[in-house]
């Protein structure tokens, strides 16, 4: 395991370019499952969760391969539609191989995610947009068993939860959806750039897919698609996380193969925080020199506010001076960071669904645990400004979603390195247990 040392103090300045979106290419990955031909994916970043969506494709029968930024798939025809606990515990996203095996072999069996520290991560979702189509599920021993009688049908689904939309409940029943008999409407879609992104990507495999990024998405269905190549969008909360850091840091950054219309939320926050932010047309500039203002957030689905990027916006407000309120309304638990900010002196009361963020002059820098992706970039942030140095521990979390960082980071002027943890010789049962839980 490694871990990451910052030590605050310093302005980011330069210039950092951000990778693919890891939640544009795992659903990606998966749509290749639609056809026995190849696909190939490109600007794909290098993190743990393709490397185990590649171990899960090839699991299934399907040859996939990782090379420089681009991903290869072959699915072929002789498919095992097995995806098994082992594989989807550590990453909630192989959930996304249940539409695309039901359409492509008829039947597949999945294991539960199970639940992950930001919350409970149910797939009630996906199951009801799975039986609109006309395949039956159970649930047994820990496994999703669908299957459908004929060819799937098209239908009108209802897809809104208590939540909003569900983003990779909407992939699984559009990606079925493509190879359904007739038409399928998906009433309260998720409109994220990353559903955007895959819908584009089934198009060019030869779905017919209309409504992209509204509420309401129209298929389609087809009898076959074919292979088809494309180059997956810039990662919108990476960007996000280094908007961020230059603000809390004062300093002066430029995101480039950022996508501006992403991040519309994002930069009006910023702006309101006091930050001066200049859009380009594939880039955006953060500087901050005057005194930060406290902001009120709530998370919503696209496009407001981010819940990935709820972690890093509170270690910007820790120490913004006055009160500003976060309330997270996608996964109201998803508040590990707040007491590990609260070990660097920063004054967070959660109270129900919102915390309640009191600005201090100066974060200091402590030993802190990780506990998910989001969360372990909010610690790396705020050790940037903090007094002293920051260790940030079980740093597998941060490498599940953010290439590099500490070397992009490096580049903009941060005291930031990586070193090999020192393992205790015997772990507790509960430590071993939080390395098994994932977040996806
Ligand atoms: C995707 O997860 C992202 N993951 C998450 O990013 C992101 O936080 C989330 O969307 C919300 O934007 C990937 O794309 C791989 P949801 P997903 O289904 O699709 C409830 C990261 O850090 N819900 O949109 O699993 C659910 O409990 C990860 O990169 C149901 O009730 O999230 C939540 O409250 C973390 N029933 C809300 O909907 C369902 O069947 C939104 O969840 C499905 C979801």
């Amino acid at each position: 395991m490694d871990k990451i040392i910052v030590t605050g103090g310093r302005k980011l300045r330069g210039e950092v370019e951000v990778s693919g979106a890891k939640n544009a290419a795992l659903p990606m990955m998966a749509a290749a499952l639609l056809t026995d031909q190849e696909s190939i994916i490109e600007n794909v970043p290098n993190l743990k969760d393709i490397r185990t969506m590649l171990d899960l494709l090839n699991s299934l029968g399907a040859k996939g391969e990782y090379r420089d930024g681009t991903v290869t798939i072959t699915p072929g025809n002789t498919l095992v539609p097995v995806a098994p606990y082992e594989l989807v515990s550590t990453m909630r996203a192989s959930v996304c191989v249940l539409g695309p095996l039901l359409a492509r072999v008829g039947n597949a069996e999945v294991s539960l995610p199970g639940g992950c520290v930001i919350g409970p991560r149910p797939i009630d979702l996906h199951l009801k947009g799975l039986e609109a189509l006309g395949a039956s599920t159970e649930i047994r021993h820990g496994y999703v068993h669908a299957r459908m009688h004929k060819r799937l049908r098209g239908n009108d689904i209802y897809l809104g939860g208590a939540f909003g939309s569900s983003v990779l409940a909407t992939a699984n029943v559009m990606m079925a959806a493509t190879l359904a008999r007739g038409q399928t409407t998906i009433e309260d879609a998720a409109c994220e750039p990353e559903i955007v992104d895959l819908a584009c990507f089934l198009i060019r495999m030869g779905a017919k897919i209309q409504g992209v990024g509204s509420k309401r998405i129209e298929i389609e269905g087809v009898n076959k698609l074919h292979g088809a190549k494309t180059a997956i969008i810039a990662d919108r909360v990476e960007v996000g996380t280094y908007l961020f850091a230059a603000a809390m840091t004062g300093g002066d950054v430029l995101v480039k193969k950022a996508d501006p219309n992403h991040q519309n939320v994002v930069i009006d926050k910023l702006r309101q925080a006091g930050a001066r932010v200049d859009r380009g047309k594939s880039s955006i500039r953060v500087r901050r020199t005057g005194r930060l203002q406290p902001v009120n957030v709530t998370t919503l689905p696209y496009p407001g506010f981010p819940t990935d990027l709820q972690a890093q916006m509170m270690a910007l407000m820790t120490i913004t001076p006055g009160i500003s309120v976060i309330t997270e309304k996608i996964y109201p638990d998803r508040y590990m960071h707040v007491s590990e900010l609260n070990r660097m002196g920063s004054r967070i009361f959660l109270e129900g669904p919102s915390a309640i963020v009191q600005g201090v002059k100066r974060l200091s820098g402590a030993p802190v645990m990780a506990s998910d992706l989001r969360a372990s970039a909010a610690l790396v942030i705020a050790g940037l400004v903090a007094e002293g140095s920051t260790e940030i521990h079980r740093v597998y979390h941060l490498d599940r979603g953010y290439e590099r960082i500490e070397e992009k980071l490096s580049q903009l002027g941060a005291a930031i390195s990586r070193q090999k943890e020192q393992v205790p010789e015997q772990k507790s049962d509960s430590s071993m247990a939080l390395e098994l839980e994932a977040v996806g």
